[in-house]
């Protein structure tokens, strides 16, 4: 068994993409499958965290041990992970949340007309990652960043514009990694470091990525 590091540590997390609806049958999303952060959840359960795992709409089964709570939307997944922060001692938001989503959500199915162009208009959506990090009695917050060039600038960027305690960067362009893929490689940066998770099974991965949380978490609650 791996060993207890984060034992009764309460560990929140929020995986998958999420949808913005713009009628009733259509949305907006991404590529998210959740195997990255489901495989986070399985792994903090296995070190002994109390695991609360935020899903967009995934086809995965939910961890063992794990408490799963079901949101669609940006707003949805925002709304539950306020709701419960403030008992939580880590965050990790791996999810692919929408930046934006559609300004007004049509009553009825949108009617396909005789123009050829149409325009749907976007309306910013709440920061879950950085409302978390910037409340009162925060818990350790750490980021993912999904990026398809300048990895380590935009990561880097991101970790203090959020106030973040730790982001894992991504190349979401390379093939074989990312989005939808069993496999994924990892920059990991805190304020005062660095380290290179190579490519491997994402279920390799989110144990590393744990131990570094575990290791600097304490180190944190220890200063
Ligand atoms: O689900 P998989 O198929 O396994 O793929 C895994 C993954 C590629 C989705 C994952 O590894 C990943 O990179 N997740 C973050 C995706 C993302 O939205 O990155 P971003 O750089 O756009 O966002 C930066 C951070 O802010 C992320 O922690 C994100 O969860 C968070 N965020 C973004 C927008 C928003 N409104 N609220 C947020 O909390």
């Amino acid at each position: 068994a791996p060993s207890q590091l984060l034992a009764g540590v309460k560990l929140m997390l929020t995986a998958g993409p999420t949808r913005e609806a713009l009628d009733p049958v259509r949305f907006i999303s991404n590529h998210s499958s959740g195997k990255m952060g489901y495989a986070l959840a399985a792994a903090a359960q296995q070190m002994g965290a109390e695991v609360t795992l935020v899903s967009g709409p995934v086809a995965l089964a939910t961890p063992n041990g794990v408490t799963r709570i079901n949101v669609e939307s940006a707003t949805q997944m925002h709304a539950a992970v306020m709701q419960d922060i403030k008992h939580q001692q880590i965050f990790i938001a791996c999810a692919a949340v929408a930046d934006y989503s559609p300004k007004q959500i049509a009553e009825h199915k949108i009617k396909k007309t005789s123009q050829d162009a149409l325009v749907i208009e976007l309306t910013k959506n709440p920061d879950i990652v950085a409302d978390v990090a910037a409340g009162t009695n925060k818990p350790f917050t750490v980021g993912f960043a999904a990026e398809t060039q300048g990895v380590a600038h935009y990561a880097q960027d991101k970790l203090k514009r959020k106030k973040l305690d730790m982001i894992a960067a991504n190349n979401v362009a390379a093939q074989n990694q990312g989005f939808n893929s069993d496999h994924n490689a990892l920059s990991v940066f805190w304020p005062n470091g660095h380290t290179e998770l190579p490519l491997a099974e994402k279920t390799t991965l989110a144990t590393h990525l744990l131990t570094l949380i575990a290791e600097q978490y304490h180190d944190t609650n220890r200063a």
